[in-house]
């Protein structure tokens, strides 16, 4: 997983401009199929992706697909209701149906390839673990922190060994929701950003789908709220660096795990827009022809910025399978919000509306 040290460090340096107005979400049922189809389409293709690589993606990017399948096995049930909206329905069914069979055979792969971080992570890609938000809420923006640590200190192999903890997969085959002295200091851990900030997300969440409720985790949405604010407040930075290409993973996976964590206000059109427009030919995300030379020129800095890097598969035409992975999942909880809010209520709350 690459950590873009300097960019991040632009980030959290860049003026904070004024919330751009939101584009507002369509309230008639066209108008949501319209941008559902828009959606689908990109998934499609990003599946078609995933089968014609299935051998070489890791088992992060096939968590992203996981997330996705659940996604879209809850979308399909809420539009076979409508008329109007069957034909989306049964398209979300065929995708889904699809993209189970690939699954299924990635695990194959995954277990010639790295067999201890499959074991150590195999309730992740388990049809059943992942479970979606059914109530929303949005960002406290009180809770960003007034300064953050600058330098990115975050270890991913600290982060992996308190994770393996927390699911009770170790080779001390310990029981799940584990939690260290080390691991609920690093885990907690207040002015935290970039990766660091979104594997604290990423611990809370995976301990609530593992039902993890007692000692610390009596705090879950304490942290959870904490996390989000911060990762929501980085992603308006990103935005307003126009995304600078090492920041659209980072602010992807922020839309994924914070979507997947309740947070509606990160269902943006806007956003939704800019990740529509950032897929490759290839049906991948990655890093953008144009950027080639600038990625050249940073490549002697990054070696020694970057942090550990088994979870990110770079391939030669500049697919990423961590990029396309945040993408997927991140495009699949927009169709989820957008068959969790049905027309009629939209008056409610409506997603990404300020
Ligand atoms: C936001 O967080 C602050 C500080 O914890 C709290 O006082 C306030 O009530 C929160 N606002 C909402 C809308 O929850």
């Amino acid at each position: 997983m690459s950590t873009p040290g300097l960019l991040l460090l632009l980030l959290l340096l860049a003026p904070l401009p004024l919330q751009p107005s939101s584009l507002p979400w369509p309230d008639t049922t066209e108008g949501k199929a319209t941008i559902a189809g828009l959606i689908l389409s990109a998934l499609d293709r990003a599946t078609f992706f995933l089968e014609e690589r299935l051998s070489e993606i890791n088992l992060d990017g096939v968590v992203g697909f996981q997330v996705l399948e659940v996604q879209l096995k809850s979308i399909r049930e809420a539009w076979a209701q409508d008329p109007l909206l069957q034909p989306l329905s049964q398209r979300v069914g065929k995708l889904a149906k699809k993209l189970a069979a690939l699954l299924g055979r990635s695990i194959f792969y995954l277990k010639l390839s790295d067999p201890k971080y499959l074991r150590e992570f195999q309730p992740t890609v388990q049809p059943g673990f992942w479970k979606l938000p059914h109530v929303w809420a949005h960002t406290n923006a009180s809770l960003v922190y007034p300064t953050v640590e600058p330098q990115d200190s975050f270890s991913e192999e600290s982060s992996d060994a308190c994770l393996v903890q927390l699911l009770g997969t170790g080779a001390d085959s310990s029981q799940p929701c584990g939690l260290s002295d080390f691991c609920r200091t690093f885990m907690t851990k207040p002015g935290c950003s970039g990766y660091y900030l979104s594997h604290q997300l990423l611990f809370f969440l995976l301990a609530r789908m593992k039902g993890c409720t007692k000692g610390p985790f009596r705090q879950s949405q304490h942290y959870i709220n904490l996390f989000c604010a911060n990762m929501m407040d980085l992603n308006r930075r990103a935005e307003a660096i126009v995304y600078a290409y090492p920041t659209r993973d980072i602010f992807m996976e922020n839309i994924m795990l914070c979507g997947m964590g309740g947070f509606s206000d990160f269902y943006k059109l806007r956003w939704l827009e800019a990740i529509l427009s950032w897929q490759m030919p290839q049906g991948c995300f990655g890093r953008p022809a144009a950027e080639d030379e600038v990625s050249k020129a940073t490549q002697h800095q990054q070696h020694f910025l970057r942090r550990v890097k088994r979870r990110e598969k770079q391939f030669t035409d500049g697919c990423s399978s961590h990029n396309t992975a945040t993408a997927v999942a991140a495009l699949g909880g927009f169709l989820y919000i957008l068959a969790e809010y049905p027309p009629h209520q939209s008056t409610l709350s409506p997603p990404g509306g300020h």
